[in-house]
């Protein structure tokens, strides 16, 4: 067989960075050019650095070129990267019982993204009801201003009018009320999940109160509805305890997971209860990519890191550090951990001018402004921060 010969210098010439002209428009202008990332700081291709206030909205866990995380993926990709979900994984079993045991629950399935593990949940209670001989309970509930994906189930329970725009029909039998409070009357005989977030990050990063949380977990109950908590942004420590849940005393039949858990490397993750999980029966639902060797190992790694009780204690003390920091300087400020939100008078503006000064932040809506940094930030990176902003 002919080899192939290394084709020599790989880097990118300036116009090759800068063309976008076949990328899709759908990120729209993008601006900021980056070329690799250490800690908390992200390096653009000028050479600039940035205060990374981001973390890859909410992924990079760990942060950038985290060293265990370099030599996991390393020897991993050196030992098998992908064999399908034909074969046992051992990597993925080994995830699968860690996170049963920091959740309470049973069993696992592991997809690419959040919105793919909402759309596995959706599946998995509508199926659940089905196979209970519960044929009419095919409803899913969300919250008003709720936030769970982009492919078409995810997006139906996802109720923001600009996302679903021109993307009808939406998935049939998706409901929501107009305020929390009315969520409640939502939820009955006809219901086969209710969603909910801990944290309503991409709504505008609002913690809901644990009373209300708990009324509506009370509800599903009552009617026999299954309670989902998405922890896709909250999860993986972001809260300052491994699941946001924790903090509210929620029990949840379902948890759908994603973003920090492989710190970057795409993967998401379904855990239901035993008896919920059970209507997963063989062939009823897969992915070709999903729990992959790769991401199971990294994921395996994060996860040690992060379930650590020092760790989590950190970004419990940091956040709180943040939160205080930020109330000084600006309005409405609201979160958990390492996930705090504020209210500006317009928010795209407000994140153009801190990256023009170094600093890296994102905007949800109009008005907010969302920090959500690696959890190894430190409280000298928020001073840092803090004083970019106050100018
Ligand atoms: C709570 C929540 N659920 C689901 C998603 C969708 O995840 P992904 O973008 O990985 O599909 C997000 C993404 O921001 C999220 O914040």
């Amino acid at each position: 067989m002919h080899e192939m010969e290394p084709s020599g210098d790989s880097r990118l010439s300036e116009d090759e960075q800068w063309n976008s002209r076949h990328v899709m428009g759908n990120y729209g202008a993008r601006g900021l050019c980056m070329e690799r990332g250490e800690g908390v700081y992200l390096y653009d291709v000028r050479g600039r650095r940035y205060l990374d206030f981001t973390a890859g909205i909410a992924v990079c866990a760990l942060g950038h070129a985290h060293p265990q995380v370099t030599a996991t993926l390393a020897e991993q990709a050196g030992t098998l990267i992908h064999c399908s979900n034909l074969y046992e994984n051992p990597q993925q079993n080994r995830l699968a019982t860690r996170l049963a045991e920091l959740s309470g629950l049973d069993q696992a399935f592991f997809c690419n993204s959040g919105t793919e593990a909402n759309e596995a949940a959706i599946k998995l209670a509508r199926r659940y009801a089905y196979l209970a001989g519960q044929h009419h309970r095919t409803r899913i509930v969300s919250l008003p201003r709720a936030f769970h994906g982009r492919t078409l189930g995810s997006l139906s329970i996802t109720p923001k009018a600009a996302y679903q725009e021109g993307y009808w029909p939406l998935l049939p039998g998706c409901d929501w009320a107009s305020t929390l409070a009315e969520t409640f009357d939502k939820i009955d005989d006809y219901t086969a999940a209710c969603f909910v977030e801990v944290v309503q990050g991409e709504g505008g990063v609002h913690p809901l109160e644990a009373e209300f949380l708990q009324v509506i977990e009370n509800r599903c109950r009552q009617v026999g509805a299954l309670l989902v908590v998405d922890e896709v942004q909250t999860g993986v420590g972001r809260t300052g305890s491994f699941f946001a849940f924790e903090q509210v005393g929620l029990h949840p039949d379902v948890i759908t997971m994603a973003k920090g858990l492989a710190n970057g490397v795409p993967v998401g993750a379904v855990l239901a209860s035993q008896e919920v999980a059970s209507a997963f029966t063989p062939g009823s639902h897969g992915s070709t990519f999903g729990g992959n060797p790769l991401a199971m190992a990294v994921a395996n790694t994060v996860v040690d890191l992060v379930a650590n009780p020092d760790f989590l204690q950190h970004v419990r003390e940091v956040g709180n550090y943040l939160s205080t920091k930020l109330q000084d300087i600006g309005s409405e400020v609201s979160g958990l951990g390492l996930m705090q939100g504020m209210t500006v008078p317009d928010a795209k503006s407000f994140v153009a001018r801190a990256a023009e000064r170094g600093v890296l932040l994102t905007a949800v809506g109009n008005t907010r402004v969302r920090f959500v940094p690696p959890l190894i930030v430190e409280p000298q990176h928020v001073d840092e921060l803090v004083q970019v902003l106050a100018e």
